[in-house]
């Protein structure tokens, strides 16, 4: 298996080699039992979003860092129901690295869990009349209320993972009782997949890209409108404006994995 510094070697941000990266890294997946039976189970449970090809990603981010370190601090902003964070736990534990999680996540829905927000169809009619159901629609930040804590659980029981080894805030993330939390700390990873508002997604890079230690990896979701490719989701063009304001002497962006891109930190 090839590891991460080959695909940042040979990486060119080009609509062919976006393609390639996204399709190849997804038949890796497929390949490892491990990652497949998590991400099917997230796909049969519809417990988390993003693509196929993302759990090889994360794999060789952990890889690539196991060779560094014996012990990582990795945090997401947006857990949802603990995709990332029990993928995260179960890569360490299948490759002996510690890793000490942490997550920022409301852990409730912003919208009410009734027959009207369940569908989708009204869900996006709203949208054309309720500006602030719009907005939110358009940046795909609506959540139904659901039993978050619940679902997390599942998945990590699903794994065999414990979830009382994960640092678990729940909060907004630009809430500064919650980003004051986690100030004190440097991480190896922070992956920012909340709020998809250009504002916010812009105070996240401002309060947790500073916390990120020297080329330590900052990876952002729905973050590639602007790249070429033809056979990937591109991303919610309000993240995607924030990532172009990322001052490359800082982050550089080292590969970008369909609508995933990650940055390094070389400043
Ligand atoms: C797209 S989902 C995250 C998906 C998850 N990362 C995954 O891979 O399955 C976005 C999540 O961010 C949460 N969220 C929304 N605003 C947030 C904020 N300001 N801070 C932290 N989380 C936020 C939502 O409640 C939701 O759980």
């Amino acid at each position: 298996m090839e590891t991460l510094k080959h695909y940042v070697e040979t990486y060119t941000n080009t609509a062919e080699t976006n393609d390639f990266v996204w399709e190849h890294f997804r038949d890796e997946v497929n390949k490892n039992p491990f990652l497949k039976n998590h991400r099917d189970y997230v796909e049969e449970k519809q417990a988390g979003f993003g693509d196929r090809s993302f759990h090889h990603m994360w794999y060789l981010l952990l890889q690539d860092l196991k060779e560094k370190k014996e012990e990582i601090t990795c945090l997401e902003i947006g857990i949802f129901k603990g995709q990332v964070i029990s993928l995260w736990a179960l890569i360490a534990k299948e490759i002996g690295l510690k890793a000490k999680i942490t997550g920022i996540s409301p852990l409730e829905g912003n919208y009410p869990n009734n027959s009207l927000f369940r569908n989708y169809y009204i869900r996006k009619l709203l949208s054309y009349v309720v500006p602030s159901i719009r907005r939110d629609f358009a940046d795909g930040n609506i959540h139904i209320q659901e039993d978050f804590i619940g679902h997390i659980q599942k998945m990590f029981d699903n794994s065999g993972l414990d979830l009382r080894e994960v640092n678990l805030i729940k909060g907004y993330s630009n809430d500064e009782n919650i980003s004051s939390q986690v100030q004190n700390q440097k991480f190896d990873i922070v992956y920012i997949d909340g709020d998809h508002s250009y504002k916010v997604c812009k105070e996240d890079l401002d309060n947790y890209a500073k916390i990120i230690k020297p080329n330590g990896y900052l990876v952002m979701d729905d973050a590639s409108n602007f790249n070429p490719g033809t056979k990937f989701f591109k991303g919610i063009v309000e993240v995607s404006k924030a990532c172009e304001e990322i001052d490359a002497t800082i982050f550089k962006n080292i590969l970008n994995v369909g609508h995933n891109r990650i940055y390094q930190r070389v400043g």
